[in-house]
C-alpha cells in the first residue's frame, strides 16, 4: 500500500466537479484515506509550491490557489503515487491524454484542475503539510 497527496483546485470546485473528480479517483482503485475543503491562505499556497519560488509563474500559481476553496485528499492504494499521476494526465492539458481528469476538466496549463505528488518522498511531505495522523481514517 501507498499513499498519495491530491488537491482538487479552485477551477474544479467553483464548476462544481469535486465529487465527478473523486469518482474517477475512486475508480481507479484508490481510496480517500483523508480529506477536506479548504481555502488555502497566501502563506499556505507559497509555503506547498516553495519548490516554484522561482519560476515565473509562481505569482499566478498562488494568487490562484487561493482564489476559491479546493479539496485536499490523501489517496492510498498499490502503486498511489504513479496510480494517480496517469489519472490525472499531463500538467498541460494540450499534451494529456484522454479520458484523464486534466484532459476532460483543466482549463489551460495554471487552472488544471487538480494536483498530484510527483514521488512517495514528497508524498508523505504534502499529505503532512495538510493532515495529521487523527485526520487519516478513511
Ligand atoms: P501542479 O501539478 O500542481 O504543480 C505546479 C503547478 O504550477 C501546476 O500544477 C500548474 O498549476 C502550475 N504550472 C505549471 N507549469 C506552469 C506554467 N508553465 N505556467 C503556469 N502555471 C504552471
Amino acid at each position: 500500500m501507498e499513499r498519495t497527496f491530491s488537491i482538487i483546485k479552485p477551477d474544479a470546485v467553483a464548476r462544481n466537479l469535486q465529487g465527478e473528480i473523486m469518482a474517477m479517483i475512486q475508480s481507479a482503485g484508490l481510496r480517500i484515506k483523508g480529506m477536506k475543503m479548504i481555502q488555502l491562505t497566501k502563506a499556505q499556497a507559497e509555503g506547498f509550491y516553495a519548490v516554484h519560488s522561482a519560476r515565473p509563474f509562481f505569482g499566478s500559481l498562488v494568487e490562484y490557489m487561493c482564489s476559491g476553496p479546493c479539496v485536499v485528499m490523501c489517496l492510498e492504494g498499490d502503486n498511489a503515487v504513479q496510480k494517480y499521476r496517469d489519472l490525472m494526465g499531463a500538467t498541460n492539458k494540450d499534451n494529456a491524454a484522454e479520458g484523464t481528469i486534466r484532459k476532460k476538466y483543466a482549463l489551460d496549463i495554471e487552472k488544471n484542475s487538480c494536483h498530484g505528488s510527483d514521488g512517495q518522498d514528497t508524498a508523505a511531505v504534502e499529505i503532512a503539510y495538510f493532515f495529521n495522523a487523527l485526520e487519516l481514517v478513511g
